[in-house]
């Protein structure tokens, strides 16, 4: 392994907050190193376009609070296909990047994987989604402050859920993921939470309504998971249902939208991106390649990329007991 080296950094998939705490970590700590490191803008879109300029210590000065990605990030199809990675490949080679790092979701660290596996180098993935879903890591970078938007939002719906004695079906963001909605629920202490991962084997409306009879209140809070790939679930589902098939309650929707996805970054996600970057950075001079930084335990881990974005992440089943023992 050559001592001097230059790495590429870009973020690629919904941003998320953190991402730039991140970025900054992996810059700092490589040019720590003597490294010289360049940020790919627009993600894969970028690479594949040519759009990467050199950062130094001052480019990610005043970063660590701010939300979004100032790399820019997108959705790429064309880095799906062989001839978008070529192209990517060969701006690589053109800007001298011998390694590369990516920070992202599971959908952007599928797309390294299958580079890393064409191209001899060594990619780095860094959890970045607030879906929290990839496996291997406790955490992903932006999830503790969506969760945090979420319960504050949770917490203004309540006053008006309360005040006119109605259900509210408060939607969010994961993808195919609970974790938002399931630890959203347990923080506003929600009366439920319905979620992609409990749907198959019951009917959790019908569940949350049976429960709910042995209680006193009037008025409830629902947080739902977004629908899934084929169009099933999502918030104003279930309030229709309700509509027709329980008219004795008065049902409303929010969809809390890609408001989940802005703001400055909690603390936790800034230690975890700081902590996660210069892992990043750590990893490469052991010589890892083709992994992902996780954390376990609050213990940093290296997880293949291929188990991080292949294994499915289970919803700890306390965390459902909790809510339901709690929301009595
Ligand atoms: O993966 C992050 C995420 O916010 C998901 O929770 C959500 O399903 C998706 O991105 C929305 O994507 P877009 O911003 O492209 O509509």
């Amino acid at each position: 392994m050559k001592n001097t080296r230059t790495i590429g950094v870009l973020t690629s998939g919904g941003d998320a907050p953190g991402m730039n705490a991140c970025i900054r970590a992996v810059t700092r700590a490589a040019i720590n190193e003597g490294w010289t490191v360049q940020g790919i803008y627009r993600g894969y879109e970028g690479l594949m376009d040519g759009e990467i300029r050199e950062l130094t210590t001052e480019s990610v000065s005043n970063m660590i609070q701010r939300g979004g990605t100032f790399l820019k990030t997108a959705r790429s199809k064309d880095f799906m296909t062989e001839e978008g990675r070529q192209k990517a490949y060969e701006n690589l080679v053109k800007f001298g990047i011998d390694a590369l790092i990516v920070i992202g979701g599971n959908g952007s660290l599928t797309g390294a994987q299958l580079f890393a596996r064409e191209y001899d180098i060594p990619v780095i993935g860094l959890p970045g989604t607030i879906d929290n879903d990839l496996y291997g890591t406790d955490a992903t970078i932006g999830y503790d402050s969506a969760l945090n938007t979420i319960v504050e939002c949770v917490d203004k719906i309540r006053d008006t859920a309360n005040s006119h004695d109605r259900i509210f079906f408060i939607e969010v963001m994961g993808r195919d993921a609970g974790f938002l909605a399931q630890n959203s629920a347990i923080a506003s202490g929600a009366e439920a939470a319905i979620i992609p991962e409990g749907s198959t084997d019951v009917d959790q409306l019908a569940e949350f309504i049976e429960r709910g009879k042995r209680k006193s209140k009037n008025s409830a809070i629902v947080l739902v998971s977004e629908a899934q790939k084929d169009g099933v679930g999502g918030a104003f589902y279930y309030a229709e249902r309700i509509k027709n098939e329980y008219p004795q309650f008065d049902a409303r929707v929010t969809i809390l939208g890609h408001l989940q996805r802005g703001g400055t970054p909690s603390a936790y996600d800034r230690i975890l991106a700081s902590r996660m970057g210069y892992a990043a950075i750590e990893a490469l001079l052991e010589g890892q390649r083709n992994i992902m930084i996780g954390i376990k335990n609050d213990e940093i881990v290296y997880v293949p990329i291929s188990r991080a974005v292949k294994m499915n992440k289970p919803i700890n089943q306390e965390l459902i007991t909790v809510l339901n023992v709690l929301s009595m």
